[in-house]
């Protein structure tokens, strides 16, 4: 299928099949990152590639990282919870205005656009206001222990790029319970998806 084409059938899709991601396109994600460009050619934050296997972790980042504050409780992402993989960015401040955030929106960006060159299908959630802060020290622990991660700076998760492949069973519902937890499962209804703003050439 045509780059445009695929583009234009995105969706952030909200559940992942079991299907497996092959090998050789998730090496491809993860050499492109060391490739994309950053300002200054500087390494200001952390890109992590973690499996569905990987299940403390996995799971810690579904229950307590990508979580949205809702009055009703905390809910979850289906895709986070699903994605065979994640990809993971950290930054090293709480702030959201630096460049490494601009740097991790241009990296979020090429990894959704090869994953989807790929013919995989993909989701991108950067929602985590239910993230405690008494849980920054408890991640930061984890993923210390997962991965061998240069600098003693403390991480804090910012997007989380999901691949795989679609399942659309629960596409209509609002939500799922996953071990008594709310996780939202629905595609985002048409007049929750960007508008147009490209003012023409
Ligand atoms: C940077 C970024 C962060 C996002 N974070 C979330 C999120 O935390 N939770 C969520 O449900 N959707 C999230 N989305 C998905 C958007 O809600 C979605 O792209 C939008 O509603 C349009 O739907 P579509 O992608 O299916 O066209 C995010 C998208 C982007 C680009």
């Amino acid at each position: 299928m045509h780059i445009l084409e695929r583009w234009e059938a995105r969706r952030t899709e909200r559940w992942f099949s079991d299907t497996p991601i092959e090998e050789e396109k998730i090496k491809i994600l993860c050499n492109i990152i060391p490739c994309i460009p950053a300002q200054q050619g500087e390494a200001d934050h952390f890109w992590f590639c973690i499996s569905r296997k990987e299940i403390r972790l996995r799971t810690f980042i579904s229950v307590n990282v990508f979580q949205n504050n809702n009055e009703d409780g905390n809910f979850g992402f289906g895709s986070v919870y699903s994605a065979p993989f994640m990809f993971l960015s950290c930054d090293n401040q709480a702030s959201s205005c630096n460049n490494a955030c601009l740097n991790i929106g241009l990296h979020t960006g090429v990894l959704l656009s090869v994953a989807l060159e790929l013919g995989l299908d993909v989701a991108t959630i950067g929602c985590t206001a239910g993230f405690n802060t008494d849980k920054v020290s408890e991640f930061n622990t984890l993923i210390r222990q997962c991965r061998s991660i240069p600098g003693a700076k403390e991480l804090y998760p910012v997007t989380a790029v999901c691949v795989g492949y679609k399942d659309r069973k629960y596409a209509n519902r609002n939500y799922i319970q996953i071990h008594g937890k709310y996780v939202a499962t629905q595609l985002s209804k048409p007049y929750r998806r960007k508008p147009n703003n490209f003012i023409g050439k």
